[in-house]
């Protein structure tokens, strides 16, 4: 606390506020937190996951990466959507892109940007996948947007492919993974209608696209 101060002061202020309004929050919360929904999302700190959403502590569990990637063989990632598919029995997990991500548009250029450029490399996968796609578009900021999108929806490809969530549908429990991208421009979400509730459905998001 000796040179961060201000910050321990905003979050004495922010606790006072929420017992004000409800004297027991803190103590139901400390009990168990029972989350409806998985986050997977950027790191960019104009996303706040759960206040985008107006979400209060204890509804929301997440995960945030640069890009908002999902890689099979990240365990970090892969222990969040276990521990929110198994344990915490989440019936939603959404994969929330957005438009102007700075980690998508450093993977567009072609300059070199030391290690991140090897998680990076994820985003390139993307763009190789859907080339004609985005480069069939004249403007840069078009081929930037169109790339946002599509990684979305990559990484719930991604998502529905891991065993977790595999062998969650063959057990026949009710998982929903879900494609959103938020505009930093006005704030507004929208879901790319990539919606996945099982395993046909879940190789077919690709092929519409
Ligand atoms: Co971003």
């Amino acid at each position: 606390m000796r040179i961060l101060k201000h910050i321990f002061e905003k979050n004495k202020e922010w606790a006072r506020k929420i017992k004000e309004s409800d004297p027991n929050f803190f103590a139901k919360l400390s009990k168990e937190q029972k989350p409806e929904y998985l986050w997977i999302g950027c790191s960019d700190s104009r996303v706040p996951a759960d206040k985008i959403i107006g979400m209060m502590p204890g509804k929301l569990f997440v995960h945030r990466n640069i890009a908002n990637v999902v890689i099979h063989t990240d365990l970090n990632c892969l222990s969040v959507i276990q521990y929110a598919v198994e344990v915490l029995k989440i019936k939603h997990i959404i994969v929330c892109g957005h438009y102007g991500c700075g980690g998508i548009k450093t993977a567009m250029d072609n300059r070199e940007h030391g290690l991140i450029d090897n998680w990076l490399q994820n985003i390139k996968d993307v763009y190789r996948y859907h080339q004609a796609q985005i480069d069939a578009l004249k403007s840069e900021k078009e081929k930037f947007t169109l790339l946002c999108e599509l990684n979305v929806i990559e990484q719930v490809y991604n998502v529905c492919h891991t065993t977790i969530v595999q062998k969650a549908w063959r057990s026949g429990r009710e998982l929903a993974v879900h494609g959103w991208i938020y505009s930093l421009e006005d704030g507004i979400l929208k879901d790319l209608n990539v919606c996945v509730t099982g395993k046909e459905e879940a190789s077919k998001i690709l092929e519409a696209k």
